[in-house]
């Protein structure tokens, strides 16, 4: 596939970084756009699957953005990475990655892998396998991270790219691990003055060595409580639990996720949601008009990942939201105060619950939303005038802006 042979040893870009510059230590930082090099396009490293739970939903993002990128302005190369961690040159049919096959795409180990390796001072990716030459992928000028879960949206990806001084589309290693947990993301929201419903956060070692203090302790939250693995998405593991004998096993099913837990008290609410985009020059980020969420099929007890993925009419997206206009300018507000308040870059989907009291509860920060375009995320957007290409476009010339190092 053409976009996957890109030249060899094609120039380096101002994204890498001499040894010299190296030596400059914390404070190192660019802050020339990436690209300089206007003789040819810049190139994007579309990484994708990856590790966590929620690798199908990464692989059919994929090939909503592979489908829709402006190949006559970006040099496009796509990274699959299989459940087991192994980056591989993936084929360029974006439809191969789409859910329209009939079963849940993955990314399949190969003996070919691609890395990120240091030559000469700089960092390159680079095509390996067993007996053969090492084959130079070019520098990359930005990395589009469309990875969701652990080992993706949750800082290590971002680790690995800063560490390499490569650009990238969203949040970095901070914001995305805040993100990423459904705890520490309450404690950052708390503080900045944002409305968070009751919960508490299970340890492991809280689990194993006193059980019936969780179970008292969610007791008093009352039922229904939903347990949650504290680092996951898509719903992967959740559970609405309505009376105290189902909890057990809802924690277990929880925990084959993540070891770490949150309960929180159920909320009767609308799920309200807002895009956020950074700021272009140092303004405030912009937000989109808020859309909503209605679970209309009832055999769903809740947002699941069935209703999210699988069944079709299960849930339906509606954008605009049908809310009085002083509330959708208040879910705007409070997006954006999230999104800064956990110091995110790039993108955000920040979800509510707008109760009948008329409250808005956070629910979360997704620091890489689901982004196929009839994701939430694209389609709010979209309703406020920035159609799918022109997003994706935006989110890039956002991450190819930006200074890299400490910022
Ligand atoms: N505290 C709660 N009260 C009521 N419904 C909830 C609560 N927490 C989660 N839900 C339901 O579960 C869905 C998934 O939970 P969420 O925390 O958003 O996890 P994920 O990160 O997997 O999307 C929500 O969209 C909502 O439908
Ligand atoms: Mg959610």
């Amino acid at each position: 596939m053409s976009e996957a042979n890109p030249p060899k040893s094609a120039p380096l870009s101002a994204a890498t970084t001499s040894t010299s510059e190296a030596a400059d230590g914390a404070h190192k930082s660019a802050d020339a756009p990436a690209s300089t090099d206007k003789t040819r396009k810049p190139r994007v490293a579309v990484l994708f699957g990856g590790r966590s739970s929620e690798h199908a939903v990464s692989c059919v993002t994929a090939a909503g953005v592979l489908s829709a990128i402006d190949r006559c302005k970006y040099d496009v190369v796509p990274i699959g990475i299989a459940k087991s961690g192994q980056w591989v040159l993936a084929g360029g049919d974006p439809s191969s990655w789409s859910l329209s096959t009939g079963r849940l795409p993955e990314v399949e180990a190969a003996e070919r892998t691609v890395s990120l390796a240091e030559i000469g001072g700089s960092h390159q990716l680079m095509v390996t396998a067993p007996n053969e030459v090492p084959v130079e992928l070019g520098s990359v000028d930005v990395v589009f991270p469309l990875l969701h879960g652990p080992f993706g949206e949750d800082g290590t990806i971002q680790g690995l790219l800063e560490l390499s001084d490569t650009r990238y589309v969203g949040a970095g290693v901070l914001a995305s691990a805040v993100g990423m947990d459904k705890h520490y993301m309450k404690v950052i929201f708390a503080d900045a003055g944002l409305d968070v419903g009751p919960y508490i956060a299970v340890t492991d070692r809280q689990w194993t060595n006193d059980p019936q203090a969780v179970r008292d302790s969610v007791a008093a939250l009352g039922f229904p409580v939903f347990v949650k693995p504290a680092r996951a998405g898509s719903s992967m593991g959740i559970s609405k639990v309505d009376s105290l004998d189902q909890l057990d096993a809802a924690i277990v099913q929880a925990r084959q996720h993540d070891l770490k837990l949150v309960i929180e008290a159920g909320i009767t609410g609308r799920e309200i949601e807002c895009a956020v985009l950074e700021g272009r020059n140092g303004s405030g980020p912009r937000t989109s008009m808020p859309g909503e969420v209605v679970v209309t099929d009832l055999d769903h007890a809740f947002y699941d990942f069935t209703a999210k993925y699988v069944q079709d009419n299960a849930a339906s997206l509606s954008c605009p939201a049908d809310l009085p206009a002083d509330a959708a300018q208040r879910v705007r507000e409070l997006a954006a105060m999230a999104f800064e308040a956990v110091g995110a870059e790039g993108l955000s989907r920040v979800d509510f619950f707008y109760t009948p009291a008329g409250e808005l509860i956070i629910n979360e920060i997704n620091t890489m939303p689901g982004f196929t375009p009839k994701s939430m995320y694209p389609q709010m957007w979209a309703a406020s005038g920035l159609d799918y290409p022109e997003l994706i476009d935006e989110l890039l010339q956002l991450a190819l802006n930006r200074k890299t190092g400490l910022r």
